[in-house]
């Protein structure tokens, strides 16, 4: 219940669900009748600044038989631009007893610790920054498991490794022809900050076989090497 995208929201589903807290109740209670998994809903801080209204919906969904919500602390109008309003989260938090997922800009273990101090949620949810870093995950966990303890970023050896792996799991997921189309956008971000990734984002844009994947990441590694 948080898509903002147009097309999703012009037909009333995703985000747009917000403008009708009846009906989420609704979906949620027809899907938690229709399976035998646990049901969770997601849903943003409402649909735009004047019609605030996440903690009503999440009631409903409690009520409606949801085993957990995530609350994405922005309206729809906000899309995905910052400020993300953690305070909703807490709010949402106070007012129902499944468990709470906080979601909105956490972009680093510092941020989930944050999130869950300042809201009480029980868990985070991380969207965009695991794009290109699927270490965020094990330095949230060392971060709030191990006292504070900060992992290192990984080096430029493990990252182009784990994501030629991610891109071969896709190809044998997909087909090579379309995981390639996939991954040019994947090993954007899997470059972020590296030295020339501009040009190396660049060239990306046009892969189109594992070959050209394998030589595409042999110049990043010769570029870059001295951060191996
Ligand atoms: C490209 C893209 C695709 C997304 N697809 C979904 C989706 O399918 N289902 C969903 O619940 N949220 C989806 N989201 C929203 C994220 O899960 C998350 O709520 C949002 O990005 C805010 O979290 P963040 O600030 O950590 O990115 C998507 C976000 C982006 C940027």
């Amino acid at each position: 219940m948080g898509c903002p995208a147009p097309k999703v929201s012009n037909n009333g589903s995703g985000s747009a669900l917000m403008k009708r807290p009846q009906l989420c109740g609704e979906i949620v209670a027809a899907v938690k009748a229709a399976v035998p998994v646990p049901v969770t809903a997601k849903i943003r801080k409402g649909w735009d600044g004047n019609s605030v209204n996440a903690v009503e919906v999440a009631k409903l969904c409690e009520t409606a038989g949801a085993d957990a919500i995530t609350v994405h602390g922005r309206t729809r109008d906000q899309m995905y631009a910052p400020p993300v309003d953690w305070d909703i989260i807490r709010q949402v938090k106070q007012a129902v007893n499944i468990p709470v997922i906080g979601n909105g800009d956490v972009v680093s273990a510092q941020a989930a610790a944050q999130l869950l101090e300042q809201t009480g949620c029980d868990l985070v949810m991380v969207g965009r920054e695991a794009l290109g870093n699927p270490w965020i995950f094990s330095q949230i966990n060392a971060y709030l498991t191990d006292s504070c303890r900060i992992l290192p970023p990984p080096g430029l050896q493990e990252r182009m490794l784990v994501m030629m792996k991610h891109i071969q799991k896709m190809c044998d997921y997909k087909g090579e022809h379309r995981a390639m189309n996939e991954a040019r956008k994947h090993v954007g971000w899997y470059l972020k900050g590296m030295k020339n990734a501009a040009e190396f984002r660049r060239q990306a844009g046009y892969l189109e076989s594992w070959v050209q994947l394998e030589q595409l990441v042999k110049e990043i590694m010769e570029a870059n090497c001295e951060s191996c």
